[in-house]
């Protein structure tokens, strides 16, 4: 078997995105023509939309929030936070980079993980800008924050035209430059800065690898494409079996 891992002796960094999620139930949104559980996604996922309708906003990511404490971790999850529990003990070094909200990979077990696009089980204040989890799926909306501004609350989530949270892009791009290997899962290759990471790693020489169900548009950067599911395919393919 041509494993993608074979010696965990090695440094190695992860990119999820919402393919490794999809066989939990928690639906792509590039598969469903730009609608993310049938809303546009600009509409909901936006400092603009925010702005526009607080509620309409919230109303959607509790939703969000619902569902995916419904949804259990795949064995896509399980198989990543079981390659990191290998790598580490072998005293190679491991981050996931994931760009999903859900919550998944830790559940999942996964420990050194960086959620780059935040996480729906954590709430933010605008006016002070505590960051708390926050698991609550029934609240008065729009919700205020306890603080001498009574600040309004928002989702930790990094919306389209927002930056990533300070210091998760040195943090990401320092562990890239020390891998062996970069492996990026589920993810379409159109969102930037997430997809500007296989450039990052591939102009640095580094190994990359991708597994997802169709070819991501930046296909031509990989040195591996394995094509399938990756609750069919991590088990068998990410590292050898103990
Ligand atoms: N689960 C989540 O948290 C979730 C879900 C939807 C969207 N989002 C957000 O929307 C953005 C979407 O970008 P993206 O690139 O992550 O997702 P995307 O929806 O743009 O692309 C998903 C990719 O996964 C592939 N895929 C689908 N099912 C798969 C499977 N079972 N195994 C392997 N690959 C599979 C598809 O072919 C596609 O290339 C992200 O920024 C993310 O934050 C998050």
């Amino acid at each position: 078997m041509n494993w993608i891992v074979d010696n965990p002796k090695m440094n190695v960094v992860v990119m999820t995105g919402a393919g490794i999620s999809a066989e939990s139930g928690i639906q792509t949104f590039r598969g469903t023509n730009g609608l993310w559980e049938n809303h546009r996604i600009e509409e909901v996922a936006s400092p603009i939309a925010f702005r526009r309708d607080p509620v309409m906003v919230w109303n959607f990511y509790l939703q969000r929030r619902k569902q995916a404490l419904t949804c259990r971790p795949n064995t896509g999850h399980l198989a990543v936070a079981e390659l990191e529990k290998w790598i580490r003990s072998a005293g190679g070094s491991f981050l996931l980079v994931t760009q999903n909200v859900d919550g998944l990979h830790s559940r999942a077990g996964s420990r050194n993980v960086i959620e780059m696009h935040g996480s729906l089980m954590m709430t933010r204040c605008t006016a002070c800008g505590e960051v708390f989890q926050d698991e609550s799926t029934d609240m008065e909306l729009p919700p205020r924050h306890d603080c001498p501004d009574k600040g309004l609350l928002r989702p930790h989530i990094v919306w389209f035209g927002e930056s990533l949270f300070p210091g998760d892009m040195e943090r990401i791009e320092s562990a890239i430059e020390m891998c062996d290997m970069f492996i990026v899962i589920g993810t379409s290759g159109i969102v930037y800065p997430a997809a500007g990471l296989v450039n990052f790693a591939n102009r640095l020489g580094k190994r990359t690898v991708c597994v997802n169900k169709d070819a991501p548009a930046n296909i031509d950067l990989f040195d591996r494409f394995i094509e399938g599911e990756a609750g069919s395919e991590l088990p068998k393919r990410l590292f050898p079996e103990k």
